[in-house]
């Protein structure tokens, strides 16, 4: 099941869903030493936060959904960076991919991340990828950035200005530290501290906006990756028994996942991947429970495959059990490698 994204070798296609099995550092260690082929830490901001009342995550007994309004509780992000550095031996033993989610409540919070981030070049050691999520549907008087068409080209103008900036400030400084004279070095601290950018994307439900996005998206050749999708914003679930909503934050409105959200991901996946071609991978998320599911999301485009609600459902388990059943779906089709049919869906 060997996958490469970019410089990176991973044992599998599978990471984490945001937000799941994540936040406190005994989850990340559950992940850890699982089989999962990559890591993503719970979104965070510059300082923890407590999130929203609880109940704020509920399942139906039918497992078709989970609704969640978690609010962003987080430990701040130098607990993340911490534990990627504490967990370097373990974590690169297991040849895991390393990634690092980013939710400022504001621009400058995300640019204050970054910073903290780069003031220290040994953060950049220990992660491989920082994702910025323009996605979080549950903070209270916020909208979703990925939904922004007027602001998010400026906004992402901002973003990749700030971290290349700081890859340019820091490349200066490493090589000054260096034997002098050397034309190689400048590579080798390239591929030691650059790490890959990614955007977590809401999901998209009209053909001119996967447009108007791709062409944005387009602009920043910084970019190495999306994520997408994010859970579908503002639900509503009722309870019928008790004639309530299910969870406390923004009177019962939460993210959606899970399996009735599915087919919203493979065609968020597909288009952006006919959309930016080679130039952008893709992780998809959305609705994975089963070997059958990973298999769509590659044939749909995807490189790497996020599982979410399945996790929150089953428990790290469910890893072992979704890469037997694409081995088993595999071999059945005669394809030894997962290249062998990414993005190749047909059509009618
Ligand atoms: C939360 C939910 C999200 O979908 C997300 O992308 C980030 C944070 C949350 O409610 O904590």
């Amino acid at each position: 099941m060997d996958t490469t994204f970019y410089h990176l070798n991973l044992i599998n296609p599978l990471i984490n869903a945001s937000g799941v099995k994540c936040m406190q550092s005994s989850q990340l260690d559950e992940l850890t030493s699982c089989n999962i082929g990559s890591i993503v830490t719970k979104t965070c901001t510059p300082l923890q936060r407590q999130g929203n009342s609880e109940p704020r995550y509920y399942e139906p007994k039918n497992h078709l959904l989970t609704i969640n309004s978690m609010g962003l509780p987080n430990e701040g992000v130098q607990y993340y960076l911490d534990y990627y550095k504490k967990n370097s031996a373990s974590l690169q033993l297991s040849c895991k991919g390393r990634f690092l989610s980013l939710g400022g409540l504001s621009i400058n919070e995300n640019l204050n991340m970054l910073d903290i981030i780069y003031q220290n070049p040994e953060n950049l050691t220990h992660l491989d990828a920082i994702e910025v999520n323009l996605s979080c549907p549950n903070i209270v008087g916020k909208s979703q950035l990925g939904y922004d068409f007027q602001n998010l080209e400026s906004y992402l103008r901002i973003i990749f200005t700030k971290i290349e900036t700081l890859e340019e400030t820091l490349l200066v400084d490493m090589i000054k530290n260096l034997e002098p004279g050397k034309p190689e070095l400048k590579e080798k601290v390239d591929t030691k501290y650059k790490v890959l950018i990614g955007c977590k994307l809401p999901p998209y439900f009209d053909m001119c906006h996967f447009q108007v996005i791709a062409d944005i998206l387009s602009k920043f050749p910084r970019l190495d990756y999306i994520n997408c999708i994010n859970s579908i914003g503002n639900g509503l679930v009722i309870d019928s028994n008790t004639e309530k909503v299910v969870i406390k934050p923004k009177n019962g409105f939460g993210g959606l996942g899970g399996k009735v959200i599915k087919p919203t991901a493979l065609a968020n996946v597909h288009q952006f991947y006919r959309l930016l071609g080679d130039k952008v991978k893709i992780i998809g998320c959305g609705g994975v429970s089963n070997g059958d599911d990973l298999f769509q999301m590659i044939l749909a485009g995807a490189t790497l495959v996020a599982v979410g609600s399945q996790m929150m459902i089953k428990g790290v388990k469910c890893i072992d059990k979704i890469l037997r059943e694409l081995e088993d779906i595999m071999k059945k089709k005669g394809y030894s490698t997962l290249d062998d049919f990414r993005g190749k869906l047909q059509y009618l």
